[in-house]
């Protein structure tokens, strides 16, 4: 069955980016000169998405807002003949009534958010994307997952390799078996293990197809790692009634939920722009202590 909805759990605190977070939601925050949530949706667009969830919280309504006509500035760009800017504003809106925003109500962690989405994603197979995690490669990488759900018909998660000092911070993949092109049949997932504990180095990134059943599973609503109501749990449990495939990413995956790995996407898609300046020159200056 065709990948047609795409749920993005934006309902964190995003603590991490206190004070900025205050007040501003944390997917939108800009990378270069566009919202973070906006990355994920081009990427889901790009792989085929045709429904759009937000599974949103308090104070995260710049984002419905974001994905809507601003009529007022539309008006105003007409007025100045910046075309080139209204574009910019509108080039990219969805088509009405294929977004649905619904409110999570208490930040119980990602696998109470995904449930909070059972309604709109029904009976099909869906995507989940974590806007913090921005992957820039030669493909979408949601793309990839859906063609590898298309051929197991089961779960599947996109992945990278870490440093086995950092294996606290992610799932953890068990692996059964790898396939010639690098696909692995999962025997298990542990939710940030110790590295002396952890099964592998091959980290869960934002990004999945899950199976339905998924949902029910996650309605028992039972608290993991930290208190929450994980996600990994949830599929540990599918586990034995479906498989589990882990396809590793193709390009590079920059943490926007940290500031350095926030810091580091800014950087590195500045210099594949050219309508900058010097991007370069204004790095090296700023390495070399040079004053620009
Ligand atoms: P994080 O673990 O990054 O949490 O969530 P956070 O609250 O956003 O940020 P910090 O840790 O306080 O800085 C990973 C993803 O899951 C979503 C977040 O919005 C983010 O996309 N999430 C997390 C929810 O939607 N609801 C939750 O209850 C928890």
């Amino acid at each position: 069955m065709t990948v047609r909805t795409a749920v993005f759990p934006v309902g964190g605190l995003g603590t991490r980016f206190l004070p900025a977070t205050k007040a501003i939601p944390k997917e939108m925050l800009p990378v270069v000169d566009r919202p973070l949530v906006e990355y994920a949706v081009d990427e889901a667009i790009a792989s085929g998405i045709e429904r759009f969830v937000f599974v949103t919280g308090h104070g995260k309504t710049a984002i419905e807002d974001h994905f809507d006509h601003h009529h007022e500035l539309e008006a105003a760009l007409t007025a100045r003949g910046r075309e080139d800017l209204l574009r910019s504003i509108t080039a990219d809106l969805l088509p009405p009534g294929s977004v649905a925003y619904v409110r999570q109500m208490q930040p119980l962690g990602l696998g109470h958010a995904v449930w909070c989405a059972r309604h709109f994603v029904g009976d099909e197979p869906f995507a989940v994307l974590l806007p913090d995690d921005l992957v820039h490669g030669p493909a979408p990488c949601l793309a990839d997952l859906v063609a590898v759900h298309a051929r197991t018909g089961g779960s599947v998660l996109a992945t990278m390799e870490v440093d086995p000092t950092e294996t606290r911070r992610y799932g953890i993949v068990d692996p059964a078996s790898t396939s010639d092109d690098g696909v692995v049949a999962v025997r298990d997932l542990v939710e940030k293990p110790d590295p002396a504990e952890a099964p592998s180095t091959t980290a869960i990134v934002g990004r999945y197809v899950l199976v339905p059943e998924v949902m029910a599973v996650l309605g028992d609503q039972e608290r993991g790692a930290g208190g929450e109501i994980q996600l990994t749990d949830a599929l540990r449990r599918l586990l034995g009634t479906s498989p589990i495939h882990a396809v590793p990413l193709r390009g590079r995956r920059y943490d926007c939920g940290t500031k350095l790995g926030f810091l580091e996407a800014n950087v590195a898609l500045a210099l594949e722009r050219d309508d900058l300046g010097d991007v370069t020159g204004v790095l090296r200056d700023l390495l070399d202590g040079t004053p620009t």
